[in-house]
């Protein structure tokens, strides 16, 4: 875990005074005690009353993750577990808004000056439609969501996601918050051998923490970020240019994506699938078909499939679903992926779900393949654990390969 501090800085990053910090750190400390001091008790709770109470109300075991929520919810530790879990969510998001309050115009002129410096594209959708599963709440109690109201474009939102989502994650996704993105890159390295993708698109980029490392790892590529949040695309084009990064951005919706019928050789996402809907999915699924070269591959790397864990395991991460504004986070890891990219048009043989190792697996190959990570980036990827995402110690992907 890192702390507070060691996010990597750019110029497009909210600054925290002494007392915002304080509180940042309060919050992703009561964060991690949620996991590490209170969670692991909900196993011995329902081992030794709660499925006991559940048997005797209804003559049968608990049979599912289902029955297992019905026993819990009624018990006070769960409860208080679930409560605290959720305060400590919104109070990050409030701890964040306190810098971007303060610092006001100043943040605004920072990262527009930031984006000038990013020779990639920004294209901003005029009247652009956010779908409504986007829109109709706050995903993850971020206030706001990731598209804000309708027209809203001014780069606050994204500012909050980057410095809220370091804290989200602890600091465990590295001092770029770019695990994801570095993972799958490495293992794209690794496993498709002599692949070199020209044009690359990053579906629901938010504000390119993915994105980047494909511009770092291909440099050559043109390198794409698509999200239905136009706040969010603003400021990851600000932050790349503030990396020294030319990556372009774009508002767009990835079940409809502006560019031709092949345009791309790599089509990726990460964790966007499980915030879309049963219905978007197998349109997102289709259009990177369409979006795809022959023989380029489409890439998702995303939450885990249930059948994949224990029904406890599965009650325990379904938790988002309940308290987090997560209404898709259980039903997408029920949904037959391989299906839906096979009726996409991709050839059976070439769909797999695989696991990329965590960059900090990857690190040493890494280093013997000349990719060099820098040393803050080395210090995060080696304290990195398995997470949620990665009960496997990796990242789940979902692989499929165009027809060449
Ligand atoms: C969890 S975030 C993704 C994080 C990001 N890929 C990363 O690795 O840092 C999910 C993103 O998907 C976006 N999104 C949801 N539905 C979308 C759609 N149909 N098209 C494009 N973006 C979408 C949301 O606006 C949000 O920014």
């Amino acid at each position: 875990m890192l702390n507070t501090f060691q996010q990597a800085n750019h110029a497009a990053l909210p600054e925290a005074d002494a007392a915002e910090l304080s509180r940042q750190e309060f919050v992703k400390s009561l964060k991690h005690y949620v996991q590490q001091g209170i969670l692991p008790g909900l196993g011995p709770i329902y081992r030794t009353r709660a499925a006991e109470r559940f048997q005797k109300e209804t003559g049968r075991a608990p049979a599912d993750r289902h029955d297992i929520r019905k026993a819990m919810v009624p018990d006070a530790y769960f409860q208080h577990y679930a409560s605290v879990n959720r305060i400590s969510q919104e109070l990050l998001w409030d701890s964040v808004i306190d810098s971007i309050d303060r610092e006001g115009e100043g943040l605004i002129a920072r990262a527009e000056q930031a984006a000038a410096s990013n020779k990639g594209e920004l294209r901003i959708g005029e009247g652009f439609e956010v779908p409504r599963y986007v829109s109709a709440l706050d995903i993850h109690c971020m206030p706001g969501g990731y598209a804000g109201r309708p027209g809203q474009d001014d780069l606050r939102l994204g500012a909050l996601y980057d410095r809220g989502v370091f804290l989200y994650a602890m600091g465990y996704t590295g001092p770029d918050n770019d695990d994801m993105g570095r993972s799958v890159c490495l293992y794209i390295k690794a496993k498709l051998e002599g692949f070199q993708p020209r044009r690359i698109l990053d579906l629901g980029c938010t504000v390119g923490h993915s994105t980047l490392p494909y511009k770092e790892l291909f440099p050559d590529a043109e390198v794409w970020g698509v999200d239905v949040g136009g706040p969010q695309v603003r400021y990851g084009h600000a932050r790349a240019g503030a990396m020294g990064l030319d990556v372009n951005f774009a508002q767009m919706n990835a079940e409809k994506v502006d560019f031709p019928d092949g345009h791309f050789d790599l089509v990726v996402s990460h964790i966007l699938l499980h915030e879309t809907s049963g219905k978007a999915m197998p349109q997102i699924f289709r259009e990177c078909h369409r979006l795809l070269a022959p023989g380029g591959y489409m890439i998702h790397a995303d939450l885990p499939p249930f059948d994949l864990m224990d029904p406890f395991t599965q009650f325990i991460l379904d938790n988002e679903t309940y308290y987090n504004n997560e209404p898709f986070w259980g039903a997408m890891r029920e949904l037959d992926q391989v299906k839906l990219a096979k009726d996409a048009g991709f050839p059976a043989d070439s769909i797999r779900f695989d696991t990329a190792p965590m960059a900090v697996m990857m690190f040493a190959q890494a280093e013997a393949a000349g990719y060099s990570l820098d040393a803050a980036d080395a210090v995060a990827v080696r304290e990195f654990t398995a997470g949620e995402f990665a009960p496997g110690g990796g990242w789940e992907v979902l692989i499929a390969q165009k027809q060449a």
